[in-house]
């Protein structure tokens, strides 16, 4: 999900798409992309504003480079979240899907055994829920004793933990009937919140914690965009490793050979990226 007005980063806004700016060395979008790769997700739907489409396209095209299917839809306002499986309605049929929003990025380790779970799973929703700071600037989940989920909240002012929901959520086929049967919040949004909560209803809305030695962060704010590039950087200077770069996952996941691989980074001429890309290619071959 990449639409949205990008309000609270104007004027950098102004002329692009929050998911096109830079985390680091590499587009916002590629973050949340790497995620649904990782998930062994081939098969991706990037909703984002009209203005927005033709950048989009141009960065990700048809996906084939990536050895994955990148189609396109147009949000025409922020409707919110949920309005994700209203455009997608077609998309997703009668599939289970995924939906991460385009600012979200995850980085940490056992990660991807948490994502094929979560994939795997048949039936109702998977969350993943992560302790943070400031609970009131998101959903916060109540839990029981037992660390299953009781309760959900959109941005309370008196937030019954510091459990956020982050924005990653599994769900299986019913998804699409769900965000029909809601309706605008109090901010006219269709909030994926309240899709969540009718899944809870249903007894079929799973949590999945992620721990305090994981890292979530969301890129919204001038100050969360450059926390971000420089936990990205630390990380990369520190290991000499690229966090989710999209290129690496695609060759790691089978997706693209080494030789294809090898490719993309030549293309990307003399950025420190596209070196990196080439040497993984090389030391995958
Ligand atoms: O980041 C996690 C949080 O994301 C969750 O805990 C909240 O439950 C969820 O509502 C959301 O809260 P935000 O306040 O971050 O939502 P925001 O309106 O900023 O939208 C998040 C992203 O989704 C943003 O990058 C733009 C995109 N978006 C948003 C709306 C409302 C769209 O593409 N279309 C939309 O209509």
């Amino acid at each position: 999900m990449a639409g949205g007005s990008g309000s609270r980063l104007m004027p950098i806004t102004a002329g692009t798409s929050k998911q096109l700016l830079p985390i680091y060395d590499k587009p916002m979008i590629f973050y949340p992309l790497s995620v649904l790769m990782l998930a062994g997700i081939r098969d991706v739907l990037i909703i984002a504003a009209p203005e927005s489409m033709s950048a989009m396209r141009g960065l990700l095209g048809d996906g084939a480079h990536l050895g994955i299917n990148i189609t396109y839809a147009e949000q025409s306002e922020p409707r919110g979240i949920a309005d994700a499986y209203i455009i997608g309605a077609g998309h997703v049929g009668n599939d289970r899907s995924a939906l991460i929003l385009g600012d979200n990025l995850f980085h940490g380790a056992g990660f991807q055994d948490l994502l094929r779970e979560a994939r795997e799973k048949a039936d109702g929703c998977t969350l993943f829920g992560y302790p943070v700071a400031d609970p009131e600037r998101y959903a916060v989940a109540d839990t029981d004793a037992h660390g299953n989920l009781i309760g959900i909240e959109e941005k309370p002012t008196r937030p019954a933990s510091k459990n956020a929901i982050t924005g990653l959520y599994f769900y299986d086929s019913d998804v699409v009937e769900m965000a029909r049967g809601i309706h605008p919040s109090h901010r006219g949004e269709l909030e994926i919140t309240d899709v969540n909560r009718l899944y809870l209803e249903a007894r079929s809305a799973r949590l999945v914690q992620l721990g305090r030695g994981f890292t979530w962060l969301d890129a919204g704010t001038f100050r969360s965009l450059l926390d971000a590039s420089q936990y990205v950087q630390v990380l990369m200077d520190r290991q000499g490793v690229r966090v989710a770069c999209v290129e690496e996952i695609a060759l790691r996941m089978g997706f693209i050979g080494a030789e294809q691989c090898h490719e993309l980074g030549l293309a990307m001429g003399n950025s420190g990226y596209g070196r990196y890309v080439c040497d993984v290619a090389k030391s995958l071959a």
